[in-house]
């Protein structure tokens, strides 16, 4: 008899994605003559940069030789990728991280997800509230949380992200030794400023704490002043863990391929308080249990670093942005309060209704526009939705035009 892993049980209903796309599918069967658009899960439109579609081509040539093929490749990604990664995003930013702590894989999502596997047990989890579903459901299922009562898991420790605090959580009451930060944040598009984040730094060191710093959209950052990684923060290096992709900096999103960096001067410890490097324990796990992401993807991933790379993949987030930015005039004139949408892709807004579905359900059935209801991301996010500006020029127009017509 094969018993289940039961903590599956305590998950809530369903991903909060699987659920939209179930209310959208039964609204179009009802009104097949209505088009929707859809801006509320965060996948890109846009094809990938001409620099990025030209390495891939190559690297497939290569492969199709006999002289040039190449079969399984190292599990933490070839140097060549690495090395341009270290280089360029960590220091070119004064921040001193070096090739062999980068380790390339297939998604944020899965590396935020499988990083636990290092992790005790019984751990103190700081999660932000609203946050990215996968941090909190990937510790349901590794049985973590205890059970979900009213919307939160017993054994999380929720930090709320709210108008008051600018959507950057405030440091715990209590002690914790796991700490999720995302930013710019996915759902509310909030920045931390070098000073909020060196609090969290600090906090971390003094505790003994181990922040996962997700940085997924880091390239929308524009305003000079905002850390893109955290080990821009003098310390973390000994304290944070960083995850990034190309997904939403290069339009990767079906191309896979994101990296996770793991410091060798992270340690975890044994319950005899004996320090251990979290990198070699990911290095075991990644090779253990991956086989390296594709070498033509790999060679798409370098070129974002080209020249030609870079231009394009800044027009890329510029283009995304410029959605934002119409998404967040139009709301605001019509008299919303919005944050996010600057720094990041993500357009957060408060409806000024207690229930962040019924405003859903209202733009879907009137307006045929699907958005992301604020609740589906924690407590703290009930009342507000989220608008992504990843869609076409003229499907934002569009958009928010029906938007008008009926707000
Ligand atoms: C905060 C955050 N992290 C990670 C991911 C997943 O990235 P990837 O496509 O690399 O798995 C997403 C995707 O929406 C995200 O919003």
């Amino acid at each position: 008899m094969i018993l289940i892993n039961e903590n599956y049980s305590k998950l809530q209903a369903s991903y909060l994605f699987s659920d939209i796309a179930r209310r959208v599918k039964a609204y179009q069967t009802e009104h097949p003559d209505k088009p929707v658009i859809r801006l509320g899960i965060g996948d890109v439109t846009e094809p990938l940069p001409p620099a990025c579609v030209a390495a891939l081509h190559q690297a497939v040539d290569e492969m199709a030789s006999a002289a040039t093929f190449r079969g399984y490749g190292p599990e933490q990604g070839y140097d060549f990728l690495r090395e341009v990664i270290a280089r360029n995003d960590y220091q070119a930013r004064g921040a001193d991280i070096a090739a062999d702590e980068v380790f390339v894989s297939d998604g944020a999502k899965c590396d935020t997800a499988n990083i636990q596997e290092l992790f005790g047990a019984k751990l103190r989890i700081a999660i932000p509230d609203p946050v990215y579903p996968v941090y909190v459901d990937t510790n349901v299922m590794a049985g973590r949380t205890g059970k979900c009562v009213k919307g939160r898991y017993k054994n999380l420790i929720y930090l709320p992200c709210t108008e008051a605090n600018g959507f950057v959580p405030d440091l715990p009451a209590e002690p914790v030794d796991l700490i999720y930060l995302c930013f710019p944040n996915n759902p509310t598009g909030a920045t931390a400023s070098r000073e909020q984040l060196t609090r969290w730094v600090e906090y971390a060191r003094e505790n003994r704490a181990l922040i996962l710093f997700d940085a997924a959209y880091e390239a929308f950052i524009r305003d000079p002043s905002i850390p893109h990684s955290i080990y821009e923060i003098p310390g973390a290096r000994d304290c944070a863990l960083e995850f990034r992709s190309f997904s939403k900096t290069a339009g990767f999103t079906g191309t896979r391929c994101a990296f996770t960096v793991v410091p060798k001067t992270v340690m975890g410890y044994t319950k005899a308080g004996e320090a251990t490097p979290l990198h070699a324990l990911w290095n075991r796990r990644h090779t253990t249990k991956f086989n390296g992401v594709a070498y033509p993807i790999q060679r798409a991933a370098e070129a974002v670093y080209s020249e030609d790379g870079r231009q394009q993949t800044r027009a890329l987030t510029d283009f995304y942005l410029g959605n934002a930015a119409i998404i967040r005039e139009n709301l605001t004139g019509l008299g919303y309060s919005v944050t996010g949408g600057v720094n990041a892709p993500y357009v957060w807004i408060q409806t000024g209704q207690k229930d962040s579905w019924k405003f859903f359900d209202r733009l879907l059935s009137l307006a045929q526009v699907v958005t992301t209801p604020g609740s589906g991301f924690g407590r703290c996010g009930e009342g507000y939705i989220r608008i992504s500006a990843f869609n076409s020029r003229a499907r934002v127009d569009e958009a928010m035009r029906r938007i008008r017509n009926i707000l």
